[in-house]
């Protein structure tokens, strides 16, 4: 079975390694590195930032812990920038070894198709080569969004990928869309020193998230400095004298050094010859797949972002897993019953399963436990005592219909709520396991127990304060 699989990133390469290894002959095109937007312009480049601000965070409140630092403690950008590429670097070569140890073959270059059969490879030296393949995969992710009104110009109007090029820390940056990366945006800048305007169009920061978590989290950005502005539509971005302003209703102008747009993302399905090969693509523009994964064309699959839905690394990866396991004969289909999200602010944030909002929308009956970090011994050794867990469960059958988490290491936290939710597990079963002691997964037992009114920690109508 001759499998092609047109980008690297978290779709197209988790879906290469398992079809290679189910026993297909399988090569992977990409135009500019394997690992795609993930390890290269996204998750991984700005978890890796973000782990430089965290140190520089805990060095500021070394002495509250009892380490005296002498001296300055300063962020070096250009520093920062050098150990974010050097473990892209290490990761993306990881890429590469895995798929030479499994016989991958990598093509570097643009591929377009040119019929549902074969693809056109403009490659990197210049030449042009023709491959031909069984089945196929597309993977070709998605770029950020540009608006109308803030045209990236790369220096003073840029998007989430041209902040991973910085070399200067900019005094002031006004960031559009407080969505996850506006919001990851916003911290990394306001941890290093930048002032940070954020402007969100709809009435709350991360509007996908459970109402009382993005009430929490806007606390937090106050706390930090971050000056918000939610129901604020931008009229125009512009650039003026080493900076750039932007006119918002009323003729208010917000003057900065920079301007970040983080508006969303768009699909990468122009140029790649998704006509030639008959492949269709839904009214919004991602290319339309079912559970299978596959297109309207028997034998060409589609994976990750440019799918639509869920983008997330962790989805495409999933979907990429599916594809690759049909195209080698299984009947598998996609289940995003329990998808965990996970977002790289202080405090992180992570959710999985229904929002309390979307039960209400649905009108299914619920109880709702809550534990704050605050109450958790773990939470007060470790000096990170912000956030909550809450839990929703049917109200009838006690089942977990979605857990959502601002605080500490939520993003691994999360983990055991989705095993939870993908499992049909009860509060029941969380709040009767034995959790160790002293962890912060603790408050998610504490939860568990608070949806029947029973948590040990927590005072008779003790709730968020
Ligand atoms: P998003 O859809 O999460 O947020 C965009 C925000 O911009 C929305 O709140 C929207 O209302 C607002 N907006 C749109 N137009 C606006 C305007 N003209 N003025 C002011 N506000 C405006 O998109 P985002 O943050 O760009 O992320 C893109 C994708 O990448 C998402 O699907 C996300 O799931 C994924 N992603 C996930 C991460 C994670 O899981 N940690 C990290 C980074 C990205």
């Amino acid at each position: 079975m001759k499998l092609a699989v047109l980008g690297a990133g978290p779709g197209g390469y988790v879906a290469a390694i398992r079809a290679a290894q189910l026993g297909a002959e399988v090569t992977v095109v990409e135009k500019s590195e394997v690992g795609g937007t993930c390890l290269n312009w996204g998750c991984i480049p700005t978890k890796t930032l973000i782990a430089s601000c965290e140190l520089l965070a805990a060095a500021r409140k070394s002495e509250s812990f009892g380490i005296d630092i002498r001296g300055e403690i300063l962020p070096n950008i250009s520093k920062m920038m050098e150990r974010k590429n050097r473990v892209v670097e290490t990761l993306v070569k990881g890429i590469r070894a895995l798929f030479k140890s499994r016989g991958i073959t990598i093509i570097e270059g643009e591929g377009t198709l040119t019929s549902p059969h074969e693809m056109s490879v403009a490659l990197r030296s210049g030449e042009t080569r023709n491959l031909l393949f069984d089945r196929l995969i597309i993977a070709t992710g998605s770029r950020p969004r540009e608006i109308a009104s803030a045209k990236f110009d790369a220096v003073s109007i840029i998007s989430s990928e041209d902040a991973l090029g910085l070399s200067v820390i900019p005094k002031s940056i006004v960031i559009i869309g407080a969505g996850i990366i506006g919001c990851e945006y916003a911290n990394i800048f306001g941890s290093v020193g930048s002032e940070v305007t954020l402007i969100e169009k709809l009435p709350r920061v991360l509007a996908t998230e459970d109402t009382e978590i993005s009430a929490l989290f806007e606390r937090e950005l106050k706390k930090r400095k971050i000056k918000l502005r939610t129901n604020t539509v931008v009229e125009k971005v512009g650039v003026r004298a080493g900076g750039i302003y932007v006119s918002l209703p009323g003729g208010e102008e917000v003057v900065a050094e920079k301007a970040l747009v983080a508006v969303g993302r768009d699909f990468n399905t122009n140029g790649i010859g998704l006509e030639a090969a008959g492949v269709a693509k839904a009214a919004s523009g991602e290319i339309k797949v079912n559970r299978a994964m596959e297109t309207n064309i028997p034998g060409i699959y589609a994976v990750g972002d440019v799918t639509g839905g869920m983008m997330l690394a962790h989805v495409a990866s999933r979907q990429g897993i599916i594809a690759a396991r049909n195209i080698m004969g299984k009947n598998d289909k996609i289940d995003y019953t329990s998808v965990p999200s996970a977002i790289f602010t202080s405090p992180e944030i992570a959710s999985v399963g229904l929002r309390e909002f979307e039960t209400a929308e649905k009108g299914i009956k619920v109880r709702v436990g809550h534990f704050p970090f605050r109450l958790l011994g773990k939470a007060h050794a470790i000096g990170e005592i912000e956030g909550i867990v809450k839990i929703i469960s049917d109200f009838k059958s006690d089942r977990i219909l979605g857990v959502h988490i601002m605080g500490p290491r939520a993003s691994d936290l999360i983990h055991e709520a989705t095993l939870a939710i993908r499992k049909g597990l009860k509060t029941k079963d969380i709040s009767e396991t034995i959790h160790a002691h002293p962890t912060l997964s603790e408050a998610l037992k504490e939860a568990a127990e608070d949806v029947h009114g029973e948590a040990i920690h927590l005072g008779a109508g003790e709730v968020l304060k």
